[in-house]
Formats: C-alpha cells, sequence, structure tokens
C-alpha cells in the first residue's frame, strides 16, 4: 500500500536524503540508540504520531524509532518550520509517513495533525502540545488507547501542566523538555546560536556594537543573551520574574522595563512563552529601522494585529523581513512572520545539541512503551537514568574523559559525621 503523506514535492527527495545523512553523524547518541534498537525493536509495532519541526534532525530521530519496530507518522509542529526536502526524503528515501508542507496555512496544518492521528497513534510525540491538545478534542476515545506521550519543549510542557492540574489530561506525558541533556544544551547554546542564525541570515545585520533587546530569561533566552554578548553586542535584558532578572543582571547584563528598552533597542527579540509581549506601546517607541524576531514557540510574543493596524503599509524586503511602514513615519523590520526565527529563517538548532534532545525523545518513547500503562494522567520527567546514559555517552562520543570519585571520597559525600 502506498504510504500516506502530504508534502510538498518528491523530486526534493535527494537533497534530502544528503542533508539528511549530513545531519546524521553530529548525531552519534541517537545513532547508537538507533543500533541498539535495531536488534531489539522495544517498539515493534508501537504506532507513533510525532509533531515536531520536520528537519532533518527530526529525520534521523524518526529513523532511529522505525529501527526500533515503531510505526511513525510525522506532522510539522509549526507551519514555517518544515524543509521540505527532508519530508520528501523521509516518504520516498526512509519509507516514513510524512504530512508537512513549509508556508502551509492554518487549515492545513490542523488537517495534517489529523493525518497523523488517523493513525490510531499508542504515543504521541509532540513540540509544543497542538497534537497532545487534538486528541483530546476527540469525543470518541482517541486517548484510552495512548500509552503515553513525550513533549519536547517549555511552552508544550506548560500547556500539558495546566491540563493535568485541571484533571483534563487523558494519559502520561514525559516532559524531554526537563532532561538536563535536553534544556541545559538544546534551550542554552542551540537557541542561542540558531536564533542569531537566523536573524544574520534574514537580515545580513552585524551585531557588533548593536542593542540587543531580549525579551525572557529562561534556558532559551540566557543563550541568546550570551551568544549575542558574544558577539559584541550591548544586550539589555527583559524580565518578570524577579528571580531571573537577579541571575541577568549578575550575569552582567542590563536589566530594565521593556518600555524603556523600546525606543534603544535595535533588535528585539522574544523567547517568553506568553502573549504580547511586544505590543503597541513599544512600536511607537521603537527606532526606525528597528528589527522584532520572535524565537518563542508559538507567533504570539509580537503582536502582529497591533503592529499592522499603527502602519499605514507593509511590503517584503528580503525572504523573511517585511517592513512595516508605521504611520509615525518610522519603520519596523519583523523577521519570519514572527515565527520561530530560528526554524523559519535558519535550520534550527544543529544536529549537534539535538543528538541528545531526539535520544531523550527515542529513549522515552521505549519507557512508555514499557511503562506507560503503569502510569497516571500526569507530567512525568525523565528517568534519571537516561539524562546519566545520554550525558556520559556524549562525552564519549566528542572524545572526552572525566574522572571517577575514589572510594575514599565516596564514603565522604555518604557520610555525616566527617566535617574538616
Ligand atoms: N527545534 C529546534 N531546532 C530543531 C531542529 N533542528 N530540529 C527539530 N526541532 C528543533
Amino acid at each position: 500500500m502506498a504510504l500516506p503523506h502530504d508534502v510538498k514535492s518528491m523530486t526534493l527527495a535527494k537533497e534530502g536524503q544528503t542533508r539528511i545523512e549530513w545531519a546524521r553523524q553530529f548525531m552519534p547518541v541517537v545513532q547508537s540508540v538507533e543500533e541498539r534498537f535495531r536488534r531489539q525493536k522495544p517498539l515493534k509495532g508501537v504506532r507513533i504520531a510525532a509533531c515536531l519541526h520536520v528537519t532533518t534532525e527530526t529525520a534521523n530521530l524518526a529513523r532511529a524509532l522505525k529501527a526500533g519496530g515503531a510505526d511513525v507518522r510525522l506532522c510539522a509542529s509549526n507551519p514555517l518550520s518544515t524543509q521540505d526536502d527532508v519530508a520528501a526524503a523521509l516518504v520516498k528515501v526512509y519509507g516514513i509517513s510524512v504530512f508537512a508542507v513549509r508556508g502551509e496555512d492554518r487549515k492545513s496544518y490542523y488537517s495534517h495533525i489529523r493525518s497523523a492521528l488517523g493513525h490510531r497513534p499508542q504515543i504521541t510525540m509532540d513540540d509544543g502540545a497542538d497534537l497532545v491538545s487534538e486528541l483530546h478534542k476527540d469525543k470518541n476515545g482517541a486517548s484510552a488507547r495512548i500509552l503515553g506521550g513525550t513533549e519536547e519543549t517549555t511552552t508544550g510542557v506548560i500547556r500539558l501542566r495546566s491540563m493535568a492540574d485541571k484533571g483534563v489530561l487523558r494519559f502520561p506525558v514525559i516532559s524531554v523538555n526537563d532532561a538536563d541533556t535536553k534544556h541545559l544544551f538544546d534551550n542554552r547554546y542551540g537557541t542561542g546560536q540558531s536564533t542569531l542564525d537566523g536573524i544574520i541570515r534574514a537580515t545580513n545585520t552585524l551585531l557588533a556594537g548593536q542593542t540587543v533587546v531580549v525579551c525572557g530569561y529562561g534556558w532559551c533566552g540566557r543563550g541568546v543573551a550570551e551568544r549575542a554578548r558574544g558577539m559584541g553586542a550591548h544586550v539589555t535584558v527583559i524580565e518578570v520574574d524577579p528571580l531571573r532578572a537577579l541571575q541577568a543582571v549578575m550575569d552582567g547584563f542590563r536589566v530594565e522595563p521593556l518600555a524603556r528598552a523600546a525606543a534603544v533597542g535595535d533588535i528585539f527579540v522574544t523567547l517568553t512563552g506568553d502573549i504580547s509581549v511586544l505590543r503597541k506601546e513599544h512600536f511607537l517607541k521603537m527606532k526606525d529601522g528597528a528589527i522584532v524576531a520572535n524565537s518563542g514557540h508559538f507567533n504570539v510574543e509580537i503582536d502582529i494585529p497591533d503592529l499592522r493596524k499603527l502602519s499605514r503599509s507593509v511590503r517584503t524586503l528580503r525572504t523573511n523581513v517585511q517592513e512595516y511602514a508605521l504611520k509615525n513615519g518610522r519603520r519596523i523590520m519583523l523577521l519570519a512572520e514572527g515565527r520561530l526565527v530560528n526554524l523559519a529563517a535558519a535550520e534550527g538548532h544543529p544536529a549537534m545539541v539535538m543528538d541528545m534532545s531526539f535520544a531523550n525523545q527515542a529513549l522515552a518513547a521505549e519507557y512508555l512503551s514499557k511503562n506507560g500503562r503503569k502510569l497516571k494522567c500526569q507530567v512525568y520527567p525523565v528517568p534519571r537514568q537516561i539524562d546519566e546514559y545520554i550525558s556520559r555517552l556524549k562525552l564519549k562520543t566528542m572524545g572526552v574523559n572525566i574522572d571517577r570519585l575514589t572510594e575514599k571520597q565516596r564514603q565522604y559525600l555518604a557520610s555525616w559525621e566527617m566535617g574538616t
């Protein structure tokens, strides 16, 4: 039977295959999981619906799951992040069902999610919780057969915790995002680098000497702030959480209210997970030519309807750059329609860091296939042994050796009697 799919064009498959293989060499942990999966088939016959960014890195995760015996269907977790050549290669070369077309409208985006769910999955894999959210709208008991789900990102985990708190979550979900080998690396170094990559590819701007305003100082915001400073920018951090704001101050960043920073910033990046962070009152203060970009999961952080209302015209100046000419005579450059700039204007996080995130995904799926039925309808952390396994293996593949505690040191840490 032909593999169900909806991708842009199968003619792109060869190019996609070459790029997927390129990424694979930087994903040794996923490769190692894949090799064991191929031998042991821990996911034999398990139907997995995955709603992830369709990139070269995700393709290598899908291959590992398939090697483990899973029957995988993939749809996009963002309308603008799909790499069409990768989608084609997954279908044509690797035999994986994909529903994703870059630039798809809202209707196709949700219809693709429903196609992935049409597969009657036993495990869901989400990046932003749209798959789980759609599944919960099904009144025909579709969630009853679900062993569990995994969630990749902070925004998704927040949504799922809210579902669990309200008692509406109908199956257990593992928060991959909260694994140390995920957020301490992917969110910080991955988002840090790929966000600047997206801004630079879109605009070819110079960061040195510019004022970059980073809204949100979670792990992603920290990454962007650190990397922007590393490239010579003056960085201002905007926070609402006093603890995080204090950390930003002691990390050496200027911290101030957005109402003040709006007038001095050259480049604004939102990574808060919340809505209308940059809005009318800020746009009105911005300098002529200010660049605004979002690297948070959803396109709600920059209030685009506000921007539209303030403007007398909008035109596309370059790929991923729209110039909003305000009625006050100034111009604001919106990147990637306010969608994740790192995935829409660049290629997302490099494979080297996604290696750890996706090893977590694959191992969490294996864990759910064994233990899902025993878990409650809650959000669970990734088991600590998985985190430790991934960090050890990653170090090994990087050629880094570390010391072990001596017996005397181990005993000292375990005792409370011994002091100085
Ligand atoms: N999220 C951020 N970067 C990514 C990538 N390269 N692939 C899949 N998901 C991502």
